[in-house]
Parts: C-alpha cells; structure tokens; sequence
C-alpha cells in the first residue's frame, strides 16, 4: 500500500502539463503519480477500451485530488492524437511534457509472426510516437520549453528471441528520439529515450515461467525492475534543469545490458 501522496500546490511552473500514453499500464500508472508528485498536472492517456481498468485506476489516483485525469485515446490514430492535444491545449493548458510509454507485445518467433502481429504492434509502439509528438512539437517549440520522453527498452538494444517486431520497433524509438533531439535542441525541448529492463508489469508476467526465471538470473542486480525504478528516470529527464540532457538513452535494467 502507497503512503498518502504530497501533491504539491501547482502554482509553479513545476505545474506544467505532463501527458503519459500508456498512462494507465503498469509503468505508465506510475510515472503518472511520481509526476503528480513533483506537482506536474497530470493527463493519463489510454485506451477507451480498457473499461474496468480506467476504473481501477481512478480509484488508485484518487488521493491526487484532480492533479491526474484520464483521457481516451488509441495513439495509433493520428487524427485521434491530434484532437487529443487540441482538447488538452483548449481546455487545460499548454503540453509541456510528454511521455510515450504506450506498448504491447505480439511476441512470436518470426517464423510464425503474421503481418498483423507486425503491423499491430508498430502502430502502437512505433507509429504512436510519431502521432503524439507530431502535435506536440509545434507547440512546445513556440513555446520554448518542452520535456519528451519516450520509452524503447533493453531489447530494442540487445535483440530478444520471438521480439523481431519488439526489438525494430524499440530501437527505432530511439533513432526518432536522436533525430527530433537535433531538430529541437535550440528551441528548449529535450527529447529522451529511457529503456527499462524486465519489471514487475503484467506483460513481463505473460512471459512463460521458465524463460522469465531464466531472464531474472541474468540481472546482475537480481531481480525484476519495478516501476518506480522507471518513474525516477523519466522525472529526472522530465525537470525543468534537465535542459542540457537531450538525444540521450538512459538503461535503467539493472546492469543487464551495458554498453561503452
Ligand atoms: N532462446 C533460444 N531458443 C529459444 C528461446 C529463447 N529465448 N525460446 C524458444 N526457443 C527455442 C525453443 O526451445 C524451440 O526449440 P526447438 O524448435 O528446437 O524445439 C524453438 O526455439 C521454439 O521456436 P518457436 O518458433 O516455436 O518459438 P515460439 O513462436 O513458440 O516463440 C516465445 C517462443 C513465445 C517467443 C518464447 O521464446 C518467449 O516467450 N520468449 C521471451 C520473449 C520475451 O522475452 N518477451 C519479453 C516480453 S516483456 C517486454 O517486452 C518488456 C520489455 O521491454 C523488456
């Protein structure tokens, strides 16, 4: 059980306006709260769909006091992303943060991967950051202040056995964080990449018992991220000083992966 959260009075430009995809999945819930935390106002953003999980997370983000909402969206949808922006820009406030931690898995060795099981998968994890940042950038550049994060993961930079469409699109995350990083840089918006390793999150739980077994014994730190592990990089690459950190890809995987 959480402690009761301090939710700090958004008077400040610590209010700024943070957005999450993924916003109600088992890291996005959290890097929702830390951020509410820090006094960021809060936009969750998920699938319509997910009817007694937005639920569920209403309940979780209750203590909040309105410092987190829900907003529906599918982010493979381009014009649905930008209605979103519209919306939150009209009715709340200018995006000044903007965290891409939608994803799902369609894990299956490519002998046997479909193209739907590609397609689908790239329209969420890789198309859904193009979608949201797409509306976002403009504003934020105009603005000159603007925090994206996008989160890949340690496969898109090891390659994993049945992620062929996993692992493209993850570290194609990355090559759009570089590239849009360069073409923000002198207008005050950083763009990040975090990839987390295996946590504690229901799509690591859905990976069969003896290969997860095995991945936790290959974690030098032994044992599965959690959440929160993940929520510290994106509030620490989300804060108004981070402004010198940009076009950067921050590991945080418990040593699994480690690179020159
Ligand atoms: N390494 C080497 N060989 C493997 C293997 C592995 N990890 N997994 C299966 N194999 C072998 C099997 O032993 C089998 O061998 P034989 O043909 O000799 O019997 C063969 O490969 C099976 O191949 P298949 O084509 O049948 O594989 P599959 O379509 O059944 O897929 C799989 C297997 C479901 C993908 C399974 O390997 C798996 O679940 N792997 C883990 C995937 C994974 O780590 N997903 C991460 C999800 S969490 C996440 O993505 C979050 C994040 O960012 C970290």
């Amino acid at each position: 059980m959480r402690e009761t959260p301090t939710v700090m009075t958004p008077s400040t430009s610590a209010a700024r306006i943070a957005i999450v995809t993924g916003g109600i999945g088992g890291i996005g819930t959290e890097i929702c709260m830390r951020l509410a935390e820090t006094g960021r106002q809060v936009i969750a953003v998920d699938l319509a769909t997910r009817g007694e999980r937005i639920e569920a997370f209403r309940e979780q983000v209750a203590s909040y006091h309105g410092a987190i909402r829900f907003e529906p969206c599918d982010v493979s949808d381009f014009k649905a992303c930008g209605g979103l922006v519209e919306h939150i820009e009209r009715n709340i406030g200018p995006a000044a943060i903007l965290v891409n931690a939608a994803g799902i898995t369609r894990d299956t060795s490519l002998r046997k991967m479909d193209p739907q099981q590609w397609h689908e998968l790239m329209r969420v994890n890789l198309d859904g950051v193009f979608n949201m940042c797409r509306h976002v950038v403009e504003g934020m550049t105009t603005r000159s202040f603007g925090r994206i994060v996008n989160l890949s993961s340690v496969n898109g930079q090891t390659g994993q056995f049945g992620q062929t469409n996993y692992s493209a699109a993850k570290a194609g995350v990355h090559g759009f964080s570089m590239a849009l990083a360069r073409e923000t840089a002198r207008k005050g918006v950083t763009v990040n990449t975090v990839s987390p390793g295996y946590c504690d999150t229901p799509m690591v739980a859905a990976v069969p018992h003896e290969i997860r077994q095995q991945i936790i014994a290959d974690i030098p730190v032994g044992r599965l991220g959690t959440p929160a592990d993940i929520a510290r990089a994106v509030v620490f690459l989300t804060a108004d000083d981070a402004s010198y950190i940009t076009g950067a890809n921050l590991p945080v995987n418990g040593g699994y992966f480690m690179s020159f």
